[in-house]
């Protein structure tokens, strides 16, 4: 017998088992096999995290050697790649060019036709390398600049940063963006890796998976959001004005962008560490981002009764960090493809075609003959 009370938006349906992520929506806890993400985020870095989703335990100090150098040294990318990003429009979207990048990525990975474990866990640690090699060298192009190669001495976040900038980053923005890297890594079933994950289980393929994931983190409500925080936060001229522009936000209907979560009830974990980050870098850098964005939370808080998500602080920090917002979504996903590639190895070690049933409210059964056309 199939039940055809629909669940919209699939909220609270469990699709499957997973010992990737765990989320208590009403305490508002994360653990990634067993660790919580504050632990994590104070004591790990994003390279070890990676080793923990993909392996699920942490590694012993050869283990994280050898990994760390897989990584570092699968940054550089195909000479054919980097002319595609030569040729591609400046003007695109970010995560249109990841997208297609990340497609055309498949074609030159050497282990295209084999889909065994190992294989998919190759292609995974290739594409966690790469991403942020193609996203700055795009970056630096569509910038009138030169593309800086990776630097294999240095960690994941450092590298980004030198990547885009040029300049060997400095200690705090290095270590607040391993921090960002690993709040974003992985979060259950969220909408972009269930996308992944459906892609997978008609057995195709890694790269396939992946970009569908980035498809649908293009969107605003999942990680297009934290570009349009920090639209909204400089819109906002001053803290006074914030509640006027909050409310009239809310009468127009409109979401407020970071707020909100389909299944926190309570704070996200991830937001409470960035919000001291984005503390922190206001009391290095100067600014008012943090002020400004204290001031929203509290507002949202009074007006709606709303919490703030990953995205929201997210916005402040990356823009403490000289980050462009156009770099904002794809640097989610240079961290989250940790995130998909787990839960692509996982669904695809038990798999199972993903195919769920909708019920249909259409016409009832009529003939073609009778119709007047
Ligand atoms: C994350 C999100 C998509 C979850 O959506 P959801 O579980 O489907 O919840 P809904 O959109 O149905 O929202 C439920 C109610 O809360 C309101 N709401 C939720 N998030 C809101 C927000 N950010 N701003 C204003 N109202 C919001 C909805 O308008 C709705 O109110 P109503 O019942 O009076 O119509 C939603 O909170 C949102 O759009 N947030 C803004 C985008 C964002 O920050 N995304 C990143 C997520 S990590």
């Amino acid at each position: 017998m199939v039940n055809d009370q629909p669940t919209k938006g699939l909220a609270d349906v469990v699709v499957s088992q997973t010992k990737i992520t765990s989320i208590n929506g009403e305490l508002g806890n994360l653990f990634h096999c067993g660790y919580e993400i504050s632990d994590l985020a104070e004591n790990s870095t994003f390279e070890e995290l990676t080793y923990l989703l993909f392996y699920g335990n942490l590694p012993n100090q050869s283990e994280f050697s050898e990994h760390k150098n897989l990584i570092y040294s699968n940054r550089e990318v195909d000479d054919k790649i980097i002319n595609l990003i030569r040729e591609f429009p400046s003007n695109s979207n970010t995560m249109d060019f990841l997208r297609t990048v990340v497609s055309y990525l498949s074609i030159f990975d050497s282990d295209k036709d084999n889909h065994s474990h190992q294989a998919n866990l190759n292609k995974s640690i290739r594409l966690l390398a790469q991403m942020p090699t193609v996203l700055s060298y795009y970056h630096r192009l569509r910038n009138n600049l030169e593309i800086i190669h990776p630097d294999d001495n240095l960690d994941f976040a450092s590298n980004f940063l030198y990547m885009i900038s040029g300049n060997h980053p400095d200690k705090l923005s290095s270590q607040c963006l391993d921090k960002c890297l690993i709040l974003h890594a992985d979060h259950g079933f969220n909408a972009s890796t269930f996308s992944a994950r459906v892609t997978v289980s008609t057995l195709s393929d890694v790269h396939s998976g992946v970009t569908s994931a980035i498809g649908t983190l293009k969107g605003p409500l999942h990680g297009g959001a934290n570009e349009s925080v920090l639209k909204m936060l400089k819109e906002i001229q001053d803290i006074e004005s914030i509640p006027n522009y909050i409310s009239e936000k809310l009468q127009r209907k409109e979401k407020i962008m970071g707020f909100g979560h389909r299944v926190y009830l309570t704070i996200d974990p991830r937001a409470t560490v960035l919000r001291e980050m984005s503390k922190n870098l206001q009391n290095e850098f100067g600014g008012n981002m943090y002020d400004l964005s204290y001031a929203i939370e509290q507002t949202v808080l009074e007006q709606k009764d709303l919490k703030p998500n990953v995205d929201f602080y997210a916005a402040s920090v990356y823009s403490m960090l000289n980050l462009d917002s156009t770099l904002f979504t794809p640097l989610f996903a240079c961290s989250r493809i940790s995130g998909w590639c787990a839960q692509i190895l996982e669904q695809l070690d038990d798999n199972r075609l993903i195919r769920p049933r909708a019920k249909y409210v259409g016409h009832s059964p009529r003939s073609y003959a009778d119709s007047n056309t």
